[in-house]
């Protein structure tokens, strides 16, 4: 009789969700709903490109970050080197949808074309999921749940608008009263130590060490290759902090990423050095274009995030994760 009842208790309480499972599923919304409050509450996955091209390389990697379920796309300069500015905005949007959020950010082969190529970036920032402030193309702070993205110009063009100086400045005010727990850099050329060819010094440092001391995430391209250096707290010195694939980000310490192979060619390598954690280029092997792609809130925790490098074949080059304590 005890028996009867007992499961006929627990078929009703089944039914009205108030089992285990279904007390579990609450409790889970109910933190998720709480971390929300601060920042990311979902799995959110990002890709970042540079160096595209618009030849069928590049229609490859856009139609890889399409499949890998990206949600944000970030393009670090330079975009179809030719002239075609309107023709490169319809292979995105054909590629990755018209509604497709997308950050990008002048290259120094976009000069030329630098006005018709603005607008394009301006409508696509405009996106009602990204929330961005300041100048499209050029110096943009975009927050997309609850991640900030920041994008600056260092050297890129010839005047005084595009000088180190003022990208390194734009970067500490974009993030000084910032309080999203991930905070991302991107921005187009290097300094020779932080690429893998023969480019020269040229963004200068402090925009890398600015970026380093608000714990943001450095993305670049220029150099047609990939490479991932190790937790540094220091980028001018290359000062490593720990050889672990596991990083914590905070203020003061963060990592250098070059992802430059967005179809338009991969390089030799020519030039190397102790703090990368991974490389991928045509001396090792790399032959045709990829892209870095960085997933966060993983497992329902905001502050966690896993990344991958994957060429177009699929081959995964480096995988690491970042705990961010911001
Ligand atoms: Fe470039």
């Amino acid at each position: 009789m005890y028996k009867q009842l007992f499961a006929i208790t627990a078929i009703i309480l089944a039914l009205l969700g108030c089992g285990d499972s279904g007390s579990n599923k609450t409790n889970q919304t109910k933190s998720l709903n709480t971390l929300s409050t601060k920042s990311t509450n979902l799995t959110t996955k990002i890709a970042f490109i540079g160096d595209q091209g618009m030849n069928n390389s590049t229609k490859e990697v856009l139609k890889l970050i399409k499949d890998q379920g990206t949600d944000l796309l970030v393009i670090n300069g330079d975009f179809e080197y030719g002239d075609d500015p309107k023709g490169w905005a319809k292979m995105h949007e054909r590629i990755l949808g018209e509604d497709f959020p997308i950050i990008a950010v002048a290259g120094n082969h976009d000069e030329p074309l630098w006005k018709q190529y603005q607008p394009i970036i301006k409508r696509w920032q405009e996106n009602p999921k990204l929330d961005c402030t300041g100048v499209a193309g050029e110096y943009s702070s975009c927050s997309f749940r609850g991640i900030k993205i920041v994008t600056s110009v260092p050297d890129i063009f010839k005047t005084e608008r595009y000088s180190r100086q003022r990208s390194a400045k734009f970067v500490l005010n974009s993030f000084k009263d910032d309080n999203s727990i991930w905070r991302i850099c991107g921005f187009h050329k290097n300094m020779h130590a932080m690429q893998t060819g023969d480019k020269g010094d040229e963004s200068g440092w402090e925009v890398y060490e600015e970026c380093k001391n608000a714990g943001a995430m450095i993305t670049t391209g220029h150099e047609h290759a990939y490479a991932r250096s190790y937790l540094l707290d220091s980028i001018e010195n290359q000062s490593v902090l720990s050889y672990s694939n596991d990083m914590e980000l905070k203020e003061g310490q963060s990592i250098v990423v070059l992802s430059g192979v967005g179809g338009e060619s991969v390089r030799e390598e020519k030039n190397d050095g102790y703090w990368w954690a991974a490389k991928a280029n045509a001396t090792n092997g790399l032959k045709k274009g990829g892209a870095l792609f960085c997933e966060y809130g993983i497992s329902g925790d905001p502050r966690s995030a896993t990344c991958y490098f994957m060429d177009v074949d699929h081959n995964i080059w480096d995988r690491f994760s970042l705990r961010s304590n911001l």
